[in-house]
């Protein structure tokens, strides 16, 4: 193995859901994984305050939801024997930081934010969202410097946030003459059609269009799951030729199935119903999915509790020294 072992890696994700599904998986989680088996220093975090910005009246929920991440981190393969798995908000260093990177970050930078931006164009949104809001980005550049890691795996819908953590950064150092930070990579996974998983509806997958697939559904729950997915509609009889690129199993075959062209060829050529791929479509996923529920159900709740709170106690080592770093450049002691 290669000094990555001494190379870190942060990522995050919200718990304003309490299950992940496969499109999370492969459009994230799955890259840890791959991060972490290639020996870089991982450091995963559960991002509940992230989550508060829209769940600031469920936050019990929020809580909960973020226990069964956790749990779905380590059943999608993140070994807490070798990365650290933790909540945001049990290490108090981020909310400190935030406030710190508050005063130095314009305005402007984060009024330009995509996605607060189709906010702010809905009337009336400024009256409703909360301040948090806004300061989203800065509190996940929080998150992410106070762990100066080499890189950050996120899906493409994170660049902005980024570039804003990098911006601070940059910012900081100039700001207090001192080079505290270091640019960051941003780890976007290369094959896109991985990271657009289409839900069984082919939408977007989604929780809300109730379209998912989840990784901890039982093998039946996949299998009546797949029963009703979307097809070609055009697709009646078995002859009628099919067109795998807008059907959903065709979409899950691909990924699943060490045979999917030939698979896929079938069903363009009118050789093959949609109940054969269905049912081939529906092995293939628990195959893929049997040693994640496997893992699941080796995780009782005192045991993720005490995974939590290692993986909190290494993060704390890590960005308290940082945050030290930081008060000293400011001339804060
Ligand atoms: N904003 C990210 C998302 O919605 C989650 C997140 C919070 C994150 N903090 C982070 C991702 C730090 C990467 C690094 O998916």
């Amino acid at each position: 193995m290669t000094n990555q072992q001494t190379k870190r890696i942060l990522s995050g994700m919200r718990s304003s859901n309490p299950r992940l599904h496969i499109g999370n998986y492969e459009g994230a989680l799955r890259n840890w994984v791959d991060l972490q088996n290639e020996g870089y220093d991982m450091f995963c975090m559960v991002a509940d305050l992230h989550a508060l910005t829209t769940m600031y009246e469920n936050a019990g929920e929020v809580s909960t939801n973020a226990r069964e991440v956790a749990k779905d981190f380590i059943a999608g393969g993140i070994d807490p024997e070798k990365s650290s798995i933790f909540i945001q908000s049990h290490v108090r260093e981020h909310a400190e930081l935030h406030l710190l990177f508050s005063m130095i970050t314009p305005l402007g930078w984060l009024e330009r934010v995509p996605t607060y931006k189709e906010k702010q164009e809905d009337l009336g949104a400024a009256e409703r969202e909360p301040y948090g809001l806004l300061g989203y980005p800065v509190l996940q550049t929080a998150d992410i410097l106070l762990y100066k890691p080499y890189g950050v795996p996120v899906g493409r819908d994170q660049a902005p946030h980024l570039e804003i953590g990098n911006d601070i950064a940059v910012r900081f150092n100039r700001l207090y003459n001192k080079e505290v930070f270091t640019p960051f990579k941003y780890m976007i996974p290369q094959d896109e059609s991985r990271a657009k998983l289409p839900g069984l509806d082919m939408r977007k997958m989604s929780k809300s269009y109730d379209n998912c697939i989840y990784l901890s559904d039982t093998e039946d729950e996949t299998a009546r799951k797949i029963k009703t997915a979307f097809t070609t509609p055009s697709k009646i009889k078995k002859s009628d030729p099919g067109v795998p690129e807008g059907c959903a199993v065709c979409q899950y075959l691909r990924l699943y199935s060490s045979t999917w062209e030939l698979q896929w060829d079938e069903d363009r050529q009118g050789l093959r119903g949609c109940m054969q791929s269905k049912t081939e479509c529906t092995e293939a996923v628990n195959e893929y999915l049997r040693p994640m529920r496997q893992r699941r159900a080796e995780l009782d709740d005192a045991a993720i509790e005490a995974i939590l709170t290692r993986g909190a106690e290494k993060a704390r080592e890590v960005a308290s020294a940082t945050l030290d770093e930081v008060k000293s450049a400011m001339g804060m002691f």
